[in-house]
């Protein structure tokens, strides 16, 4: 396996893993759109804004045998003042396309990704999961997180 940053030429295959990331969250929150054409353009410019990466900002993929197999994007975030830890790491996304699931790849990228983070002297790692999503819950928890806040929704 090999874990490289992404470049733009990965957009086409990374719109792809995005939008199975959310075709996934779907099934486990309905409150999330359907989609459709327009929402894939979305999808698309997120991807290539992702790639562009920023100062702080950090997309890497996962290949096996030259496919690409899931990828994590994250970044460091400042905390407001009132936190004693001024700057965070934060996974925004990981996602393992359904065939390279359980190989050990969500592990590669996650542990590519806390290195990152140490070196850069960041101490807490953060982000969030739908109460739903039991598999990434799992997976999170052998991991080492532990839940310190919890988003409360009602339906009116
Ligand atoms: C969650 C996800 C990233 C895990 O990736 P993966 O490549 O399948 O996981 P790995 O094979 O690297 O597993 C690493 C470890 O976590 C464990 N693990 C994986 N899935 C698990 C689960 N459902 N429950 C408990 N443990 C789990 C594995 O057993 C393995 O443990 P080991 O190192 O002791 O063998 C992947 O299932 C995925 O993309 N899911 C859909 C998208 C998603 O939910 N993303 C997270 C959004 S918040």
């Amino acid at each position: 396996m090999n874990i490289r940053p992404a470049k733009i030429g990965d957009w086409e295959v990374l719109t792809d893993l995005f939008t199975g990331l959310i075709k996934h969250a779907k099934i486990i929150s309905p409150a999330l759109k359907t989609l459709d054409k327009k929402n894939i353009s979305g999808i698309k410019k997120y991807a290539k804004k992702c790639i562009n990466t920023k100062q702080n900002h950090f997309l890497l993929l996962a290949e096996i045998d030259g496919e690409v197999a899931g990828f994590i994007n994250f970044q460091i975030r400042d905390r407001p003042k009132i936190y004693t830890v001024k700057k965070i790491g934060y996974v925004n996304d990981l996602f393992v396309a359904q065939k390279y699931r359980k190989k050990s790849v969500g592990k590669s990228l996650m542990n590519e990704a806390t290195k990152l983070f140490k070196s850069k002297g960041i101490k807490h790692i953060c982000l969030n999961v739908l109460s739903g999503n039991k598999s990434a819950s799992g997976f999170y928890e052998k991991h080492g997180f532990t839940e310190f806040k919890r988003e409360l929704i009602k339906t009116l």
